[in-house]
């Protein structure tokens, strides 16, 4: 193995659920320590490791393959009895039960047992769909999460969330179940486009702008080394957010009060996100649902016009959209849009407001008409 390959180890976080510590976050700078933490997962039997004895089946997506497919392979070669790939297709629409019913096809058709293990390899998308066929099949198998987009290392592969969409509802049908280790490459980052690196970006000031105003202004300080992707910045500012995001899983993780706050921005920017039929990205929807959020906490005099204006502004600087225009589709949409979201089918709307920079709680004084204020707010109507 040359030096530039070899693993280097830069951070390393334990997150406990239910008190106890449960798994690893690993932060790495390549791929190359992978089969290491993979076999450090396993006891030692008669002096052999216990995963060669072990399948594993790594889940990925059509364009996580092309990218780091080759490479998985060859380096996981040889530490597990047989290793297998399953490949969706990528985007979110495959995000389904359907999806899932493939996979397990495909696991009975391998044999896979409860003993063995599953490898989820790429964004959001894979590793929600892998940690939900991890927990549904044969009652619960292990897995791991690899995630290869800033969207998943900083938010989706921590706090064992997994699922899938139904009909019309995001992340409607899923279950909690823990990852054994969550691998996160850093490097993976440099081969996002810009749109995707933006949208992932959108979370990263979420967790600045809910629970700690100096991170939000180590962004704001650092937001040109940031989009040239300086790769020590990227380092801190990815284990940052995952601190950030592990210390509220730990406390709340199966989202009883706190980890609501994670929703930030999420009610309206999913509602967007439907009304747009996913041509826009998951985090360019959350940007501007945390624009309007942002509105909304400014109507209600928990922060100033200034700050509101400041939260908007800033979500120019990297890439991401703080109005919506030419669009095919009106504010009332969004907001019907938001009583069909999950967190709101008991009836009562749990919005995230945020009483200052770094400090969001929940709320359930937010009426319709506010919504549809703070959604008009975002449209540029264009002249005719
Ligand atoms: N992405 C929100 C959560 O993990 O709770």
């Amino acid at each position: 193995m040359s030096e530039e390959t070899k693993g280097t180890e830069f951070g390393r976080l334990s997150v406990s659920y239910q008190k106890k510590p449960c798994y690893d976050i690993v932060f790495e700078n390549s791929f190359a320590n992978l089969p290491a933490e993979l076999l450090k997962l396993y006891p030692e039997e008669n002096g052999e490791n216990l995963l060669k004895k072990r399948n594993l089946c790594v889940i990925t997506d059509s364009n996580v393959d092309v990218l780091f497919g080759r490479e998985i392979k060859e380096l996981m070669q040889g530490i597990c009895k047989e290793l297998f790939f399953y490949v969706m297709p990528a985007g979110e629409e495959h995000k389904t039960l359907e999806t899932v019913s493939d996979i397990y096809r495909f696991l009975i058709a391998k044999n896979i047992t409860r003993k063995d293990m599953l490898v989820a390899l790429g964004g959001g998308v894979v590793g929600d769909i892998t940690g939900f066929a991890a927990a549904s099949y044969l009652r619960g198998i292990d897995f791991v999460q690899v995630p290869t987009t800033l969207l998943s290392q900083v938010d989706s592969s921590i706090g064992g969330k997994t699922g899938v969409d139904f009909e019309q509802y995001k992340n409607m049908v899923g279950a909690f179940h823990m990852p054994r280790l969550v691998y996160t490459n850093v490097s993976a980052l440099k081969e996002l486009d810009e749109k995707q690196f933006a949208s992932g970006f959108a979370e990263v000031m979420k967790h600045g702008l809910i629970k700690d105003r100096k991170y939000y202004e180590w962004l704001l300080e650092n937001m040109y080394e940031i989009d040239e992707r300086d790769h020590t910045i990227l380092q801190e500012m990815v284990y940052k957010s995952c601190m950030i995001k592990k210390k509220v899983v730990e406390k709340d993780p199966t989202e009883q009060g706190e980890r609501a706050l994670l929703n930030f921005g999420h009610t309206i920017g999913h509602g967007i996100e439907k009304a747009s039929n996913f041509t826009l990205l998951h985090g360019e929807c959350v940007a501007l649902g945390c624009i309007a959020a942002a509105h909304i906490s400014h109507m209600h005099d928990l922060i100033g016009e200034d700050e509101y204006l400041e939260i908007r502004d800033m979500f120019v600087a990297f890439h991401l959209p703080i109005t919506l225009r030419g669009i095919d589709f009106t504010a009332k949409e969004v907001v019907e849009n938001t009583k069909s979201d999950k967190k709101n089918v008991s009836g009562t709307l749990r919005f995230i407001l945020l009483n200052k920079l770094g400090k969001a709680f929940i709320d359930e004084t937010v009426s319709e008409k506010e919504l549809l204020q703070a959604v008009e707010e975002l449209i540029i109507h264009e002249e005719a």
